[in-house]
């Protein structure tokens, strides 16, 4: 059996002022006709032999998740609630241990709820690839060829990727490089995107961050074990929770792990991080805009311009951001819309 595993425990903070705390991104359709959560969930359900799904998020979110995953379909899914985030080491930990809980050590299918795919039936085949592996005891993870030096991913090196393509030896993974290694790692061409998207056996995970990061299982075991059931969601105990490290399945297990294998992944994957990536990868017209609601651009080229409520008008603008909502609207040139998380961590920081 494979349990799908969604992580919907982010801010996403670098889609403000859409993405707001309570409501974040992964709640909203931004592309697609369903949320970006409900999509994640379509994406794998012509997967074979597939079990009801296990989401965990903030307790803030419960009712949306439950209710999201209820209306995509999902007839039972279980949600496990997190007092607090401590990133994604431990969120993925207390899935894997809810998911033993059903099925006789079941590999787990790890999906952030915040990605784009334009290929959905690429990606259902290069997880059938790496199946095998991961039922044989490897991490497997899915690598997309890399097009830009971003920092704000992990990159893999295979040690070899002739053949078939199928699962390949992890040689080397490392995390979010600073920006001179990501240039290098990219010119080399020797290096895959880390896509966010794992699949192992959910007693292997728990085996190899017990080894790597003691800690985080300890505090994610006691969290599990000690949650109060609420009919579909599981409590976890906020005290056990708490007390694991804050840290993420990259650093903690990947970068250090000798059982970790990729497989190449050509899905037209995209991690809908930030208002440039959804110019990247939505409809412009033959300006090379992309407005979406009531938006009127002359000799504008090259904008993002997005209007919830109010008329937006632009002259001669480009390579730009505009998003307007109720409350806030974001101007910023396209090229630094890297530097809206910190302005979010301004904003809150002055209440
Ligand atoms: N439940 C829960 N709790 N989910 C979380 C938490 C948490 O505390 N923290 C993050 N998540 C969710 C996010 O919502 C997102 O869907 C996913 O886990 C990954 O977290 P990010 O914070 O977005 O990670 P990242 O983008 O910095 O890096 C990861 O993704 C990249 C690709 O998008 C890494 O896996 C990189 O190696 C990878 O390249
Ligand atoms: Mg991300």
């Amino acid at each position: 059996k494979v349990v799908p595993v969604l992580l919907s425990g982010g801010v996403g903070s670098r889609l403000w002022p859409l993405s707001r705390e309570l409501y974040p991104k992964q709640f909203m359709a931004l592309t697609g006709e369903g949320t970006l959560l409900q999509e994640t969930y379509r994406r794998v359900a012509a997967l074979e032999g597939l079990s009801n799904p296990v989401a965990v998020c903030h307790e803030d979110h419960r009712f949306l998740v439950a209710e999201q995953l209820h209306q995509a379909g999902a007839a039972e899914s279980s949600v496990l609630l997190e007092p607090k985030g401590r990133n994604t080491a431990p969120a993925v930990a207390v899935a894997a241990l809810e998911a033993m809980v059903r099925e006789e050590d079941p590999l787990i299918l790890v999906m952030p709820a915040d990605h784009l795919m334009e290929q959905p039936e690429q990606f259902v085949k290069s997880i059938r690839m790496g199946r095998e592996r991961a039922a044989a005891g490897g991490l497997v993870t899915f690598g997309v060829p890399p097009t830009v030096p971003e920092t704000g991913y992990g990159y893999i090196r295979a040690r070899s990727l002739d053949g078939v393509g199928g699962p390949a030896e992890v040689a080397q993974f490392v995390e979010k490089p600073d920006q001179a290694t990501a240039v290098e790692f990219l010119n080399s061409g020797d290096y895959l995107w880390n896509s966010g998207i794992f699949l192992f056996r959910a007693s292997r995970y728990l085996e190899e961050l017990g080894i790597h990061a003691p800690e985080v299982l300890e505090a994610s075991r006691r969290a599990h074990s000690e949650a109060v059931r609420d009919l579909d969601f599981l409590r976890l105990d906020a005290d056990a929770f708490g007390e694991s490290p804050s840290n993420s399945v990259d650093y903690a297990v990947m970068e250090h792990t000798d059982s970790a294998y990729v497989v190449p992944m050509e899905a037209g994957w995209s991690d809908v991080g930030s208002w440039s990536a959804l110019y990247d990868c939505g409809p412009r017209d033959e300006d090379g805009n992309l407005l979406l609601g009531d938006v009127l651009s002359h000799d504008s080229r090259n904008n993002y311009i997005r209007s919830e409520n109010r008329l937006v008008a632009t002259v001669g603008l480009e390579d730009h951001l505009v998003v307007e909502t109720s409350d806030a609207v974001l101007v910023a040139p396209r090229g630094r819309a890297q530097e809206i998380k910190g302005l979010v961590e301004e904003l809150r920081e002055s209440g």
